[in-house]
């Protein structure tokens, strides 16, 4: 099925509805954990929080420059009130992005849009990034 300019835009702008759900979901669960264990995962996860803004904000530039609206609507949010549960929400957010990001690109590249296809490498690697991190504090 051949790509158009229309359906990767509205791919991307469900992309950029999920980038401001994780930013807000971020800032929840950063806030809202505790316990001296979770110290260091507190602190990437508003890392995390920021670099998802970043990625909203290279999304919704992408998206203005094809001849799209960036959308404003925000993707769902989950919270728990658990620690561990908030980061297996934020991993299975993560997860979820790669997969999509990994799409996008060959979506991208097959349109020979290179410049888009580079920008969401970019992100696609911090997502996996993220992965890490919180694979790592939950012991993954
Ligand atoms: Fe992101
Ligand atoms: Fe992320």
């Amino acid at each position: 099925m051949a790509m158009t300019v229309k359906k990767i835009i509205d791919l991307l702008n469900k992309d950029l509805e999920l980038e401001y759900s994780a930013a807000i979901q971020y800032i929840n669960h950063s806030a809202v954990m505790s316990g001296a264990s979770y110290g260091d995962i507190i602190k990437e996860l508003k890392i995390h929080a920021n670099e998802e803004i970043q990625h909203a904000m290279a999304l919704a530039d992408q998206i203005d420059y094809l001849g799209g609206k960036p959308s404003i609507d925000v993707g769902k949010i989950y919270t728990a009130d658990d620690n561990v549960e908030m980061l297996e929400q934020d991993l299975a957010g993560e997860e979820d992005a790669i997969k999509r990001y990994k799409i996008r690109v060959e979506q991208a590249e097959d349109m020979k849009e290179y410049a888009l296809a580079q920008q969401l490498r970019t992100i696609l690697a911090m997502e996996q990034e993220h992965a890490m991190d919180i694979k790592q504090a939950l012991g993954k």
